[in-house]
């Protein structure tokens, strides 16, 4: 069977800083409030001038500069993104253009904070079933500061804009074990309600600009991410005769500390193994787990031959898991 690599990885944030201390007097809120429900201390916001396609572009020209490749070799763009430029054409189209190339296939994918790993997915079966294609870009990039209500305290203080980037590529060192191992991916759209945005969709009715903006019943959806996140965790391990033991480092989504506490101590993930960057990025929803996986292999937190597990949930609600062997 082929195998799929992760052959580079960028990210991008904007330079601007939204500190709690900023968010204090915006909002009925305190830092300590902010660091001790969150984890959260600062995030990313872009300029009114800056918009996603922005951002994935850089993070993709980082991508393909550590994959070592042009993006003239790149045969298809996939973007995961829940505040896309326009509503059409597609944010990957524009990104297309942005980097300079032609031609090749282009589209959005919408599955909210798990929109990278369902973008993973997709991108690791058009490189496994079409043999023409060999590289792939797979971004997920975010401006969550055009679709926040910044008077809602509950939901202000989460969120924060950035991208991140991975080129997919076939597995061609036949001695390496390096790929892709599995991939998981599901959805329950009975809980669509917990976590939405109407924004430009059909159901919007009569509540004005307001309805441009993220709506959540925070405690539900807080429940429901630590109860899918850990079952896609058992699930994907049970299902590859693995153990939490056998990985070197779990990269879940960046959405809240004290879920990701709950996470580790569910599965019994040492700490150590754990990384976490939301301290200065907030939630970035499709773009927290490749800036997060940049942030790691920079730090030195991954080494070649390292089990990986990443794990997202989001809403709809979706989730998602992944086992990587890095190269
Ligand atoms: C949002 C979240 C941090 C709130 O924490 P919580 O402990 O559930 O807090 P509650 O919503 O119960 O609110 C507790 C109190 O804090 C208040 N509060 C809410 N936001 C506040 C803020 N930013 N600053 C100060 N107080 C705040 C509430 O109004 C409430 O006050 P009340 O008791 O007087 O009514 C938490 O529910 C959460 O993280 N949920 C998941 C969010 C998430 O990750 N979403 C994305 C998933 S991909």
């Amino acid at each position: 069977m082929e195998r799929v690599i992760i052959r580079g990885v960028g990210s991008y944030v904007p330079d601007c800083v939204l500190s709690n201390a900023d968010l204090e007097g915006m909002v009925d809120t305190s830092n300590e409030w902010i660091v001790s429900r969150t984890g959260i201390e600062s995030r990313r916001i872009c300029l009114d001038t800056e918009v996603t396609s922005d951002l994935g572009s850089r993070a993709a020209e980082k991508a393909l500069e550590n994959a070592n490749i042009s993006v003239c070799d790149i045969d298809l763009i996939l973007v995961a993104t829940v505040t896309p430029d326009m509503q059409f054409p597609s944010t990957a189209c524009i990104i297309q253009g942005k980097l300079g190339c032609t031609d090749i296939p282009c589209f959005d994918i919408n599955a909210v904070c798990s929109g990278f790993v369902y973008a993973l997915d997709v991108g690791r079966n058009f490189l496994i079933n079409n043999s023409m294609m060999k590289n792939i870009l797979v971004i997920g990039a975010e401006k969550m500061s055009s679709i926040v209500d910044w008077e809602d305290r509950s939901t202000c203080v989460l969120f924060g804009d950035g991208a991140g980037a991975v080129v997919l590529s076939r597995n061609t060192d036949t001695n390496s074990e390096a790929s892709i191992l599995d991939i998981l991916v599901g959805a329950d759209g009975h809980l669509s309600q917990l976590l939405y945005c109407q924004g430009f969709g059909v159901t919007a009715s009569g509540e004005g600009e307001r309805e441009r903006f993220i709506r959540m019943e925070g405690r539900e959806v807080f429940k429901e991410a630590i109860k899918r996140m850990c079952a896609a965790v058992e699930d994907i391990l049970l299902r590859n005769s693995l153990t939490i033991e056998d990985v070197a480092c779990v990269i879940p989504h960046q959405a809240n500390m004290r879920i990701i506490s709950a996470i580790s101590e569910r599965i019994k993930i040492p700490q150590e193994k754990i990384f976490s960057n939301l301290q200065h990025t907030g939630n970035t929803s499709a773009a927290s787990i490749p800036i997060a996986m940049d942030e790691a292999l920079q730090g030195g937190h991954i080494q070649s031959g390292d089990l990986i597990l990443i794990v997202a949930f989001g809403a709809g609600a979706t989730w998602g898991a992944s086992l990587i062997r890095w190269k």
